[in-house]
């Protein structure tokens, strides 16, 4: 895997990734890799021929008190994984390189990024779709692909994607969890020992409340019934369960086409985000 930090030599490694006609699936990540990022290239390597990633710590998806200084850095290690896992090319850019001096472009998604973790997270969804249009306007890729962990930004960046015409597909991975069903996350590297025990509440009252609605009982019902159990596991704030259309995150009083049970709780210090797949049979 060849490791590139100065974007003057991205083009030319680019044209030799893509000698001989390759496909080049694009996997964007913040670094502090996990086996959910791997799970990514798996994927980008089902789907093309040669796999880009990139780590780059995006401030601009960051609001002030977040954690943008507290995020974990581990450029080598993730290298290593990226390497073992058949990335072929890794770019680590700059903010400079991302954002050159006087660069003043937004790319906002309004509709789709109001709700859920927009009202939490003023301006990050801004913040994820142009530094998402920026990676995906210098690669070029045939494929990019995301998470479905972060549901409502893979709903962003298709929509960006569709609307812009980048050219690249958007391919979306169901989430990686970890033995106990808790989603693998840079951030539960702030959760302390009992915070990590507890915290296995959050994704079994979710499955729990997936499985009544589909069961027939009231959606209402289902999502206080989760909502309670999350607090009493020991969560100091749940800041939404919702059950939503999963293209337009409208939220649903009663189960109709496809949907998504998508959360978002607090314990001690750390903020987790959760989301199901929910089928009911017409
Ligand atoms: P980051 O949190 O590093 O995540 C990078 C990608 O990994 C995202 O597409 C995310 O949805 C996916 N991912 C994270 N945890 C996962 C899990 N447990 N299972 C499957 N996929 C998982 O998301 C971002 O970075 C940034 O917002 C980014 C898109 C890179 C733009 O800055």
């Amino acid at each position: 895997m060849q490791t590139i930090r100065d974007i003057g030599k991205l083009g030319s490694a680019l044209v030799a990734l893509r000698a001989g006609g390759h496909r080049v699936a694009l996997v964007p990540t913040m670094g502090a890799l996990h086996a959910g990022h791997l799970a990514l290239v798996e994927e980008a390597k089902r789907q093309a021929d040669r796999v880009v990633a990139t780590i780059f710590v995006n401030p601009l998806q960051f609001g002030e008190g977040e954690d943008l200084d507290h995020y974990p850095r581990q450029e080598k290690e993730d290298a290593r994984a990226l390497d073992q896992a058949g990335c072929d090319l890794l770019w680590i850019p700059t903010a400079e390189q991302i954002y050159p001096a006087g660069f003043s472009t937004t790319v906002s998604v309004p509709g789709l990024s109001k709700r859920w973790e927009g009202e939490a997270r003023p301006g990050h969804f801004d913040g994820v779709a142009t530094v998402v249009t920026k990676l995906l306007s210098v690669i070029r890729p045939e494929v990019a692909v995301f998470g479905e962990k972060d549901f409502q930004q893979l709903a962003i960046i298709r929509r960006l994607a569709a609307d812009l015409g980048l050219g690249a597909q958007i391919a979306g991975v169901p989430t990686v969890r970890d033995e106990d069903g808790l989603a693998l996350s840079s951030r539960n590297a702030y959760l302390t020992y009992d915070e990590r025990e507890w915290a296995v509440a959050f994704p079994k009252s979710l499955e729990r409340a997936v499985a009544e609605i589909e069961g027939g009982a009231a959606v209402p019902d289902a999502l206080e019934n989760a909502g309670s159990a999350i607090r009493n596991a020991g969560f100091s704030a749940v800041d939404y369960v919702a059950l939503v259309d999963s293209t337009t995150l409208e939220p649903l009083e009663k189960p109709a086409g496809t949907m998504r049970l998508i959360a978002a709780a607090r314990i001690g210090k750390t903020r987790l985000i959760d989301n199901f797949p929910v089928e009911v049979s017409e």
